[in-house]
């Protein structure tokens, strides 16, 4: 059959490596982080949405259904190249209007994110251009960034608000991200981060700001299931600790679930936040080792962000290395944003992990397919290939693995399936 006709049975055929991550559906910690659950020579069976077997190819065409209705399945012939499931970002912030240029050469020429920040730029400069836009441009505008990070090798993307900053304009950003999603084949997962800063408007009047998003924001957002998480960039000039705590318990109280900006400047005390249980605690840059020991006991998953890193031209790099040591379960992601990523691409954020994070390249895959869904609590779904999960799979024109984290900037990723379809 040729390809791009509609079947419900889709064969993924010659495979040179099938990167499955099979195993449980729990992060991935120490060893374990690179353990790949690779197979050569491989095929992959989908139908209705799932995956139904994965195997050796000359295994998997001995599969009873496969054998009285190879018709029926759509063939897609691998050509020895690399097929890993689709990535899952897991932390992004589509939803804006314009790139940050001014920023991007006051920094250049040796400003820091802070003092741009300090001195109008920054978060809030993105405000205006949000406040102004239509819902359908902002859309667009999301949809966009989630084709390309598509073409890159993701089919699962978290997408946080966080440039409006008003009732109307956070509300504005999450239907967005739904109208974004309505119009887009892979799974997208919305969080509300009206807690980015303090808009002008309340300067001064931090407090008032937070109660605002505790007693009418989140409770209209969860009403409206327009958000699953709720997000707070915790950090000097942002939001403190205990302003954090107040809006992950009118999150809890509401029926969502909370997910944190973390440490990316200064450190920030996690054991209180872990009370809340977040899904993830983001960024790291800064962690004290007493916090290490604590979340290598918690369910919680640290997204580490090096995009920034690398685009803020910072030199130090999130202590990856010591997290996966202490049994953390990590994660990576692009951070997705007009001021201090804006990469669609996950396979050049795993580059920069590698190469300054001291990351493998296995771990760089795991950290963002099966422990990217831990943090997005999709594991179930998301994130390996294994019978009865979301047949969302990448097709990497590499003949190993370890390739996708090495051609930095040069994007291999050449076929996706998403729901058991080429798209
Ligand atoms: O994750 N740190 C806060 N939020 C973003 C930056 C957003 C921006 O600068 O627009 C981040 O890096
Ligand atoms: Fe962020």
């Amino acid at each position: 059959m040729p390809a791009k006709t509609k079947s419900p049975y889709l064969l993924l055929a010659n495979i040179g490596q099938l990167v499955t991550l099979r195993g449980d559906q729990a992060p991935r910690r120490g060893p374990a982080l690179k353990e790949l659950g690779l197979i050569e020579d491989a095929a992959v069976l989908c139908g209705g949405g799932k995956i139904i077997a994965t195997g050796r190819q000359r295994d998997i065409l001995r599969h009873p259904w496969l054998k009285k209705n190879r018709k029926k399945a759509q063939e897609l012939d691998c050509r020895g190249r690399v097929v890993l499931p689709a990535f899952v970002d897991c932390h992004t912030h589509p939803v804006f209007a314009a790139p940050r240029l001014v920023d991007f050469e006051k920094r250049i020429a040796g400003a820091s994110y802070e003092e741009i920040s300090a001195a109008g730029g920054g978060i809030r400069s993105s405000l205006a251009g949000v406040r102004q836009a239509k819902r359908t441009e902002l859309a667009d505008r999301v949809l966009k960034a989630f084709d390309a990070m598509l073409r890159h090798g993701t089919a699962t993307v978290e997408a946080k608000s966080g440039y409006g900053l008003t009732m109307e304009d956070e509300i504005k950003s999450l239907e967005a991200i739904r109208q974004a999603a309505g119009r887009w084949p892979g799974t997208v997962v919305p969080t509300l981060l009206a807690a980015h800063v303090v808009p002008p408007e309340y300067r001064g009047r931090a407090d008032e700001y937070v109660a605002e998003i505790c007693d009418e924001m989140i409770p209209q957002v969860a009403r409206r299931k327009l958000a699953e998480y709720v997000d707070v960039f915790c950090e000097r000039d942002a939001f403190t600790p205990e302003q954090t705590y107040k809006i992950f318990f009118a999150a809890r109280k509401n029926g969502l679930d909370t997910r944190g900006h973390v440490g990316q400047f200064t450190a920030t005390p996690l054991l209180p936040l872990l009370a809340f249980d977040p899904a993830s605690l983001d960024h790291m840059d800064c962690v004290q080792e007493k916090d290490v020991l604590v979340l290598s006991g918690a369910e919680t998953v640290a997204v580490l962000l090096p995009g920034a890193n690398y685009f803020l031209g910072h030199k130090v790099y999130p202590p990856a290395r010591r997290l996966i040591e202490a049994g953390v379960a990590v994660a990576l992601a692009t951070d997705f944003n007009p001021g201090t990523s804006p990469t669609p691409s996950l396979p050049l954020v795993m580059s920069a992990a590698c190469t300054h994070m001291k990351m493998t390249p296995a771990e760089a895959i795991a950290a963002t397919t099966i422990n990217a869904a831990c943090a997005l609590r999709l594991q179930n779904r998301k994130g390996s290939l294994e019978p009865g999960k979301d047949a969302d799979l990448a097709l990497f024109d590499v003949a190993d693995h370890r390739e996708i984290a090495y051609w930095f900037g040069w994007n291999r990723c050449v076929e996706m399936i998403v729901s058991g379809q080429s798209v």
